[in-house]
């Protein structure tokens, strides 16, 4: 008997293919989000999940006996509460490597956006507002060509977004991650710093950690103030590594020039954040790994690691606090 798993995201026809060679499943085909509820329901009838960021608690897991794989189509995995699976031995799987240089791509954009100001520019333009007089002062931006970028995180995405930094803009790059990569300092040219050196000598600063209890509100009032006040801080990785209020205030106020973000404290976020209104304020909706192909690539590995985990094998990309799971198999 194949075995039972589901499938709580709509799939391309390959991956569902893929996913029916070797499994008995069900499947939410709907575009938005599957309700929690629902997912419980249906988790209690599978061994194996394959999930968008779903919220994985301790209560979940306790009702859902038979699972064990939850694969997660995202290379964050803040949503898996690690210590609940590890107890009840579920196996976390997550989506690395494929996505790597696509969100690399989208923080540049971020960052080229903020700098250039290119969605107030667009509108200004399709408003009708480019009227033939001399350019104003009030259009210009900043440069991102040989200025210092800060990188907060430096693992496979920090990478990629250094190479760009370095080789096809010239800026100086910092780092700051819980390990130093003397083997990328000499690829790149870049150096390690602390975190306050970095943010006081940084234009542009890319926040690229996995949100974990010692990354949350890592950047709050305090950091603020050591920023330069023409930075512009870029978020491409979770929300809640910033403290949102103070970044609202750190915008009043003119510590820090602008920011770019892919990601909010609460998403989606509320159309009254004031974040919303701000001219030097840039936002996308939590989409940095979001091209067609690599979305795709993303989903397909997720159901490779679904199809390993259930079907006795070793999923490739199981979390790294869950391997002993399977090193203990
Ligand atoms: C996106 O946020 C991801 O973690 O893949
Ligand atoms: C996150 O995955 C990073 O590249 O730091």
């Amino acid at each position: 008997m194949k075995p039972k798993v589901f499938i709580g995201r709509p799939v391309s026809k390959e991956v569902e293919a893929y996913i029916a060679k070797h499994c008995e499943y069900r499947i939410w085909d709907k575009k938005e989000p599957i309700p929690p509820e629902v997912l419980l329901e249906e988790a209690k009838k599978a061994e194996g999940l394959l999930v968008q960021k779903s919220a994985i608690t301790e209560d979940f897991l306790a009702q859902a006996s038979h699972l064990k794989v939850i694969s997660n189509t995202a290379v964050g995995y803040d949503s898996f509460d690690l210590e609940a699976m590890e107890k009840y031995g579920v196996i976390g799987t997550h989506t690395p490597f494929v996505l790597d240089e696509t969100v690399a791509d989208l923080v540049f954009a971020l960052m080229l956006s903020a700098a250039r100001r290119i969605p107030e520019l667009n509108n200004y333009v399709k408003q009708g507002d480019w009227n033939g007089e001399t350019q104003a002062e009030e259009l210009f931006g900043t440069d991102v060509h040989h200025t210092t970028l800060g990188i907060v995180g430096m693992g496979r995405i920090g990478e990629k977004i250094a190479r760009r930094a370095v080789f096809g803009f010239n800026m100086k790059v910092m780092y700051n991650a819980t390990t130093p990569k003397p083997q990328l300092e000499e690829t790149y040219g870049m150096v390690y710093s602390d975190l306050d050196s970095l943010l006081e000598q940084s234009d542009f600063v890319v926040l690229i950690v996995p949100l974990t209890a010692s990354t949350r509100k890592l950047i709050g009032a305090e950091q603020f103030k050591r920023m330069k006040s023409n930075a512009i801080l870029i978020n491409a990785a979770r929300g809640a590594v910033v403290d949102e209020q103070a970044l609202i205030e750190a915008l009043q106020t003119g510590e820090i020039r602008g920011a770019a973000l892919d990601v909010f404290e609460k998403e989606p976020t509320s159309p009254d954040n004031p974040l919303l209104k701000m001219d030097q304020v840039v936002v996308v909706p939590h989409i940095g790994s979001a091209t067609a192909k690599t979305r795709e690539a993303m989903v397909m590995k997720a159901a490779e690691n679904l199809v390993a985990g259930v079907t006795g094998g070793v999923p490739e990309n199981v979390v790294k606090e869950l391997q002993g799971l399977i090193s203990g198999q």
